[in-house]
């Protein structure tokens, strides 16, 4: 089985890597692979015939993508599309990667996956529009939405992840205030990535998966459990949206839950404690 992993060198394409490694899986980077480049693009997945495409690439910053909103829907919704024509072609089947950024937040419970999307900022509304290619152009395809991604290896679309940037300010700053009215669940790179390879081994009904891990929190919660793992003691303050003022409106509520991954009885992610215990182990030692 030939697997090929489009944005192979990001945050999410590295554990992706680390997690099929068995099947010595093909990494396509950027700028060799462009997903913009349509004609290119094609022909690269062609020469290497891949029987699955996992396409993780994307502009990932989100204020950047309210500015650089054009560029935003070239990358995620138009090198979505080019990326579902080649696997069509090919016959491959797709993974594309989205985003609780699909929702508006105003559920106040669990998004499932037969939920109503409705994105508040132009990063979502490019990646709906990329879930929307995919299931048009390519039937054989699986979307796999996750949430507030960390991992060991670094984000390129966004710098530093939220966990190392509580920790660098930690080091710099006496006080830190962080936003308590928006609620997620983190998910850590690589439990996602194995849930990428069970998924690939089992191959359930094509369709749309919630992929996250367990449990929700706010952006504040999730910062007080890094200082209360890492023992650090700082000033932590909780902070509102819109006193935060970023460009891009975000979600105030965008748990999901991973009914078709239970349904389908795959669903192996851990809770967001567990994960980020993991995650420090791994970035800082014991
Ligand atoms: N990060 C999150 O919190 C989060 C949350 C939900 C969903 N997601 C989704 O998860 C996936 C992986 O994100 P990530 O966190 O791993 O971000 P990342 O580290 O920024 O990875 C994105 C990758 O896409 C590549 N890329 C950008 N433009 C490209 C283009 N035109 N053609 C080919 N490759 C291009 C980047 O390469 P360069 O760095 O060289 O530009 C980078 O390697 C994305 O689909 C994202 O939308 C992320």
């Amino acid at each position: 089985m030939k697997v090929a992993v489009i944005g192979a060198d990001g945050q999410l394409g590295m554990d992706i890597m680390e997690s099929l490694h068995d099947l010595d899986p093909i990494p396509l980077t950027y700028p060799a692979v462009d997903i913009t480049k349509r004609a290119k693009i094609r022909s690269i997945l062609g020469e290497h015939q891949p029987d699955w495409i996992i396409n993780a690439a994307a502009m990932t910053h989100v204020d950047r993508c309210e500015e650089e909103d054009a560029q935003a829907f070239y990358v995620n919704a138009l090198g979505a599309r080019y990326v579902a024509e080649a696997s069509e072609s090919l016959q491959a089947m797709l993974i594309f990667i989205s985003t609780d950024y699909v929702f508006d937040g105003k559920k106040e419970k669990p998004y499932v996956e037969t939920d109503a999307p409705g994105p508040l900022n132009v990063y979502g509304l490019s990646k709906l529009a990329g879930e929307y290619f995919t299931r048009a152009i390519c039937p054989q395809h699986y979307i796999l939405r996750t949430s507030g991604l960390y991992g060991v290896h670094p984000c390129w679309g966004k710098g530093a992840n939220f966990v190392d940037k509580m920790l660098e300010l930690a080091r710099t700053q006496k006080s830190i205030k962080v936003v308590n009215d928006e609620v997620l669940t983190p998910t850590f790179t690589e439990d996602l990535s194995k849930q990428i390879r069970i998924l690939i081994d089992s191959a359930p009904s094509y369709g749309t998966y919630h992929a996250t891990n367990d449990g929700e929190c706010s952006w504040f919660d999730f910062a007080s459990e890094v200082f209360s793992i890492t023992g650090i003691e700082i000033d932590l303050r909780e902070t509102t949206a819109e006193d935060w003022n970023a460009p891009a409106k975000r979600p105030a509520y965008s748990v999901l839950e991973n009914r078709n991954l239970r349904h389908h009885g795959l669903d192996a992610f851990p809770h967001w404690r567990d994960a980020l215990r993991r995650y420090l182990e791994k970035r800082f030692g014991a």
